[in-house]
């Protein structure tokens, strides 16, 4: 048997942060969790780092470390989607205060040392809200950048271009300087951009799977998905709501069930109607080099039987 995978999960919970998580957790011999280190992003800091810690508690992996990184973007304010993920952040059913602590280290100081410590190429990024810590551990640390094994991430858009703006996606709106120095770093990247996570819909019977699991976990995640669903519904006028995260450790996990292209992504920083865009050359029109896998395709099917059969394992 292969030795887990190492990873850093980096989020800014969010239900679907929350479910991403979950599946990590759930999955101990694929992956080895290094620790989570939370930004703002969905909500505050303050509450990012809470959420992620009442994550783990809901796993049973109350010695996960937990850190707290960025509570601002590199250059601009946060902004913030309550109007998507609850006052909370993980509105839905009632959760219960986490009793596990928060590591008194910086998550930023967390992702450098780590990277410093742990054999070069060998810990991979998973960045879900965003890219604000990767963004500052590589300006503080150069010396790191070529030490991450890769990033896969959850951000940006092409054919489905935005859902927080007309053009942009969520996670790189809210740091676009961010996103920049990461898709410029040179690190192998996997972007999961909405036109995957578009294709990733809950519908009755797949929030009554997680349910009939019978546990805490599976009520809890259906229960979540029922609530930020309302929203994404109205909105798109779909049967459900796309799980977003989860697709970037789904893809970790299942890379078979995924498909992409090696294509050239730049970041519009100031666009007067596109800042926050994943310029993503599909088409491969410009003779810019490729610096992601950008993933269009994803078995949805598949990613929700095999989420839901590694959910009962908690
Ligand atoms: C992304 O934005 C957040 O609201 C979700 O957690 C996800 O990471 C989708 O645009
Ligand atoms: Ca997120």
């Amino acid at each position: 048997m292969t030795a887990a995978r190492k990873i850093i999960i980096d989020t800014d919970p969010g239900q679907d942060d929350a479910v991403a998580i979950l599946l990590a957790l759930a999955s101990p011999d694929d992956l080895d969790v290094l620790g989570i280190t939370a930004v703002a992003g969905n909500v505050p800091l303050p509450l990012t780092e809470k959420n992620a810690r009442i994550v783990c508690e809901l796993a049973g992996k109350p010695n996960t470390r937990v850190f707290a990184g960025c509570a601002a973007p590199l250059a601009r304010p946060l902004v913030t989607a309550e109007h998507v993920h609850g006052k909370t952040g993980l509105d839905g059913p009632p959760m219960v205060d986490p009793t596990m602590p928060l590591e008194d280290q910086h998550a930023v100081d967390f992702i450098i040392e780590t990277l410093r410590q742990e054999a070069s190429g060998t810990v991979t990024l998973c960045p879900l809200g965003p890219l604000t810590n990767i963004a500052t551990a590589f300006q503080r640390a150069p010396d790191i950048i070529d030490r991450v094994a890769a990033i896969v991430l959850m951000g940006g858009a092409y054919f489905e271009v935005g859902n927080i703006t007309p053009a942009a996606e969520f996670n790189i709106y809210v740091d676009p300087e961010a996103a920049k120095i990461v898709f410029a770093s040179g690190v192998d990247i996997t972007v999961l951009p909405l036109d995957v996570t578009h294709h990733a819909l809950t519908t009755q019977a797949r929030v009554d799977a997680f349910k009939a699991l019978g546990t805490q976990v599976g009520e809890t995640v259906a229960a979540w998905t029922n609530f930020f669903e309302r929203f994404d519904k109205e909105k798109y006028g779909s049967a459900g709501a796309p799980l977003h995260d989860p697709c970037v450790i789904a893809y970790l996990l299942w890379p078979d069930i995924f498909a992409g292209r090696h294509i050239n992504v730049e970041i519009e920083t100031d666009g007067t109607y596109t800042t926050g865009m994943t310029v993503a050359d599909w088409w491969r029109v410009t003779d810019r080099p490729a610096n992601a896998l950008f993933i269009k395709d994803i078995d949805a099917e598949a990613f929700f039987t095999r989420l839901t059969d590694r959910l009962s394992r908690l």
